[in-house]
C-alpha cells in the first residue's frame, strides 16, 4: 500500500461505471485521496466511457499487454493491474460472475498485508462476510474482515424490509414467515443482450429457500446469528426499467397499516412513494438521483400495502438495482479507510438517499 486512502475499482461494466464516477465526484468528503480503476478491454466504443470517468478524476490502470493499445487511444495509464492493487488501500472488484473469486486466488490472497480490504459484489457468493449498509453493520470486525460481499440489489431489498418491519427492538423472533416473488428486469438500459419477448418464470432450486434471493438474505443475517424463515420465488419480466418484488410478512405481534406506514417513513434509507409504476419512479431518478441513480435501499409504494387478518404485512416494492449496491459499496469502503466515521463520510449522499419519491 504506497498510497495512502487509494480506492481502487476493478471492472467498468454495469455496476463499476456509476461506482467509479461516484467516488471520484465525491473524492474530498468521502476521505479518498486517489481513485483508481481497471478498463481490461480497450474498445472504440467504450473510449468515451475512460475519457469522462478520467475527466472526473479517476486514473485508468490496466493489464501490462493493454497498456500500449490504450495509449494508442490517447489514454496515460497509470499503472498495471498488480501494481494498481499492491498500491490501493481498498480494492473494489466489479467483475461478473466467478471472476471475482479468480481474482481473489490470483491477487487479493498475496495483498492482504498491505491492503486493508477487498470488496466485491452480489454474484461472488462466498467471497467474504457479506454486507448491506444499513443492515448487519455490527457485524463488521476491521481486525479480521479483511473480504467484504456486498450483497445483490434484491437481497438488499429483502433484507431491508424485513428489518424494517419484522424485526423490532432487534427480536427476529417477531417474524414467522416472510415470502417473496422476485419480479426481475430482464436486462439494465444500459445491456443490450439478454431481454426476453414474455414473462419466464424461474425454477425453485432450493428446497428450503426456493431461489437464492431469499437463501443470499437469510446469509446476510445470518451473520448477526439470525435465522430467518425467508421464502422466494423469482420471475423476469420484458421490461429494462426496474425489479420489483411482492411480499408477504406474517409476524408474531398485531400490526396495522398506519404503524407499517410509519415503519416505512422512520427509515432514512427507504423511499415511499404515492407513484405506483416503474416507469415514473425510474424517471425521478433520473432527474434527481446521482447521474440517475437512487441510493435508496428500496422504493415502497405506499397504495400497494394492506394488512391481512391482523398479523400479516402485503405490499410490492421496487429495487433501485444498482443504487443500493453503489451505497453499501461506499460505505464499506469508507468504513476500510475510516471505522468511526462512516457516517459522516456519507453525509455527501444523503441528497440521494430519498424519502419520498
Ligand atoms: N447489473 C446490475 O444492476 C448489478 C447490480 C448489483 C450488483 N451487480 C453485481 O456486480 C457485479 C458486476 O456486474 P455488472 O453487471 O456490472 O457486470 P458487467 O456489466 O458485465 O461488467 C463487467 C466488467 O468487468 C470487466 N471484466 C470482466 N472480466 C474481467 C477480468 N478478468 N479482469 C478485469 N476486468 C474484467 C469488464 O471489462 P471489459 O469490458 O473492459 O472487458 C466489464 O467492465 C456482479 O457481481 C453483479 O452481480 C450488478
Amino acid at each position: 500500500m504506497s498510497d495512502a486512502r487509494h480506492v481502487h475499482v476493478i471492472g467498468t461494466g454495469t455496476i463499476g461505471e456509476p461506482l467509479i464516477g461516484l467516488l471520484a465526484d465525491f473524492r474530498e468528503p468521502l476521505g479518498i485521496q486517489t481513485v483508481s480503476f481497471h478498463k481490461r478491454t480497450p474498445l472504440s466504443t467504450e473510449r468515451a466511457k475512460v475519457k469522462s470517468l478520467m475527466d472526473r478524476g479517476a486514473l485508468l490502470c490496466t493489464d501490462p499487454e493493454a497498456i500500449s493499445k490504450f495509449e494508442d487511444q490517447g489514454f496515460k495509464v497509470s499503472w498495471d493491474a498488480e501494481e494498481a492493487i499492491n498500491r490501493a488501500s481498498v480494492v473494489i472488484d466489479c467483475t461478473p460472475s466467478g471472476v471475482g473469486h479468480e481474482n481473489k486466488k490470483r491477487y487479493y490472497d498475496r495483498f492482504t498485508h498491505n491492503t486493508l480490504g477487498f470488496i466485491a459484489q452480489g454474484s461472488e457468493f462466498g467471497f467474504g462476510k457479506m454486507y448491506a449498509r444499513g443492515i448487519n453493520d455490527d457485524a463488521l470486525d476491521h481486525e479480521n474482515d479483511k473480504f467484504v460481499h456486498v450483497v445483490s440489489c434484491n437481497t438488499h431489498n429483502i433484507s431491508v424490509l424485513v428489518k424494517t418491519l419484522a424485526i423490532t427492538n432487534e427480536n427476529p423472533d417477531n417474524l414467522l414467515e416472510a415470502k417473496f416473488v422476485m419480479m426481475r428486469r430482464s436486462s439494465d438500459t444500459s445491456q443490450d443482450g439478454d431481454f426476453i419477448p414474455a414473462p419466464k418464470v424461474g425454477k425453485h432450486d432450493d428446497p428450503r429457500f426456493g431461489t437464492h434471493h431469499a437463501r443470499d438474505a437469510w446469509h446476510l443475517f445470518q451473520t448477526l446469528d439470525y435465522d430467518l424463515p425467508l421464502y422466494s420465488s423469482a420471475i423476469k419480466l420484458n421490461t429494462q426499467f426496474m425489479h420489483c418484488l411482492w411480499f408477504s410478512m406474517k409476524l408474531k405481534e398485531k400490526i396495522s397499516l398506519p404503524t407499517v406506514i410509519q415503519r416505512l417513513r422512520e427509515n432514512r434509507r427507504i423511499a415511499t412513494t404515492e407513484k405506483t409504476s416503474a416507469n415514473q419512479i425510474y424517471s425521478f431518478g433520473r432527474d434527481h438521483g446521482h447521474y440517475g441513480r437512487i441510493l435508496s435501499q428500496t422504493v415502497v409504494p405506499l397504495k400497494s400495502l394492506s394488512i391481512v387478518g391482523e398479523n400479516e404485512v402485503v405490499g410490492f416494492a421496487y429495487t433501485p438495482q444498482d443504487g443500493n449496491p453503489l451505497l453499501s459499496s461506499v460505505a464499506i469502503a469508507c468504513w476500510y479507510l475510516d471505522p468511526n466515521d462512516i457516517g459522516t463520510r456519507l453525509d455527501c449522499l444523503r441528497p440521494f438517499l430519498f424519502h419520498e419519491i
